[in-house]
């Protein structure tokens, strides 16, 4: 950590000034360590850490102000443009891009871990058909720390490595299997002659019936929306990873941790919570009428895919996604989709609102991807599995970041606001409420 050349933050509390040291990155706002408050007898309040940096991190950097997401200093954009998912995986884990033959080996790594011990197929029968993806995965995810004993012991670096592997290689696989296990047809084994997002598409479509070529334009839609969605800094999902890690426990306990943490509606259940907005909405001649629910405080109704703790101002994400958007529709000749026309609609008139202008509400990374997905084929209760897919690196990448090095059991305080100190009254002393 790199302390701010000696500077100091002076807090005066009832006559008495404490002074705190503050530390620098290498990008981003100062912080101030607060650590010796607790012997002074105060605690720091910072419900929802909106001013907390809970630790110190290299992985990725965001700018909310300017929109602005770098990925180990990389552009979200560029990486977009000239990268593909497990590259980037590859990144964000080792810190720095491969080179041709780590980056062949990488690959070919991952394909010989998508396939998942056979015996998980089993557990699958324990849910209802009907299930929620998102149920089976945080299940089905957990449950892998019973099959793998092989690779849990967190303070052995190939034991991390391993294990960041077979996540990342095996979250398509059970991605896939909750969905065909949904739709009560045959799981389909992953192919080593395809790639990631091409094979994961196989896995989710083809059947045993017949040949099934993946579409290109698909895969590589596929292998953008994984790319987009890999890492994002210390957001609730990953914050929940790394406090379960924090405790000592197995990654892939942890990793199921932050599934469940993605699932709401305010963090990675947006995406589905966009498509089902719209379809809400209905036409676009009820905008209005939803724009004015969603500023008006006392209803609850918010508009999905917009705003974000960090960015005020452009997701860049959302902006690559829109892009990606009209490739796809516009490749598989439906560019003239209702929903992306509403979408559309809809992002001008908030633009234009002051409402959203004031408290600097922006598109984010949710709010377009679901018109992507519906158009690949996915169906509205798979886009959080989608995202989580595409965030295991991520995840991954931050637990074995603390895990790698010093860290402490998270576990914060509180202002309390319950009962003073009471004696107990026995049942037969107790007046009736
Ligand atoms: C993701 O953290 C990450 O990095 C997350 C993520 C990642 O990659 O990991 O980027 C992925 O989770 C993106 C966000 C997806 N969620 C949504 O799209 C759901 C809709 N958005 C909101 O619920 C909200 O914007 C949050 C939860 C995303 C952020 O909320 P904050 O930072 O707690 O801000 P807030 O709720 O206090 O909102 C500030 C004001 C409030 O009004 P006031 O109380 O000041 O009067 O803005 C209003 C809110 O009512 N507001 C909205 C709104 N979002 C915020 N009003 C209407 N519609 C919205 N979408």
């Amino acid at each position: 950590m790199q302390d701010a050349n000696g500077k100091v933050a002076r807090l005066t509390v009832d006559d008495n000034e404490i002074e705190l040291p503050m530390y620098e990155g290498s990008e981003g706002p100062m912080v101030i360590d607060v650590g010796k408050l607790t012997s002074l007898g105060y605690f720091t309040y910072d419900p929802g850490f909106v001013s907390t940096a809970a630790c110190d991190s290299e992985i990725t950097y965001i700018d909310g102000n300017a929109g602005v997401l770098l990925h180990r200093g990389y552009p979200i954009e560029q990486l977009a443009e000239q990268s593909d998912y497990l590259e980037l995986a590859y990144l964000l884990l080792n810190g720095e891009l491969p080179d041709a033959t780590q980056k062949a080996g990488f690959v070919e790594t991952i394909k010989r871990y998508t396939m998942v011990h056979d015996q998980l197929r089993f557990l699958f029968r324990g849910f209802r058909r009907d299930a929620h993806p998102m149920a089976i995965m945080c299940g089905v995810v957990g449950a892998l720390s019973a099959f793998y004993h092989d690779s849990l012991n967190i303070d052995d670096a190939e034991h991390r490595r391993v294990t960041a592997h077979r996540l990342i290689a095996k979250m398509p696989t059970l991605a896939a299997m909750s969905y065909k296990y949904s739709r009560g047809e045959p799981f389909i084994y992953p192919r080593n002659d395809l790639h990631h997002a091409e094979n994961f598409l196989h896995m989710m479509f083809a059947t045993p019936c017949e040949e099934y070529r993946v579409s290109p334009v698909l895969a590589r839609a596929m292998d953008r929306i994984f790319l987009l969605h890999a890492d994002h800094e210390q957001n609730a999902s990953t914050s929940t990873v790394r406090l379960a890690g924090s405790t000592g426990a197995n990654p892939f306990a942890c990793i199921a941790a932050g599934i469940a943490a993605l699932w709401g509606p305010a963090h990675g259940g947006a995406n589905e919570a966009v498509l089902n907005m719209l379809d809400l909405i209905g036409d676009e001649k009820n905008i209005d009428k939803y724009v004015k629910k969603a500023k008006d405080r006392n209803d609850p109704f918010r508009l999905m895919g917009f705003g974000h703790r960090v960015y005020k101002n452009y997701d860049p994400r959302a902006k690559v996604m829109q892009q990606t958007c009209h490739e796809v529709l516009e490749e598989l000749g439906v560019e003239d989709n209702p929903e992306l026309r509403m979408a559309q609609r809809l992002e001008k008139i908030a633009l234009e609102d002051e409402f959203f202008v004031e408290k600097r509400l922006y598109p984010n990374v949710d709010f377009y991807s679901g018109i992507i997905l519906k158009a690949i084929g996915i169906p509205v209760e798979m886009f959080t599995v989608i995202f989580a897919i595409g965030r295991t690196p991520g995840w991954i990448a931050h637990w074995n970041e603390m895990i790698s090095g010093p860290y402490r059991l998270g576990r914060p305080r509180q202002l309390y606001h319950g009962p003073t100190r009471r004696d107990y009254v026995p049942l037969g002393e107790r007046s009736p409420a």
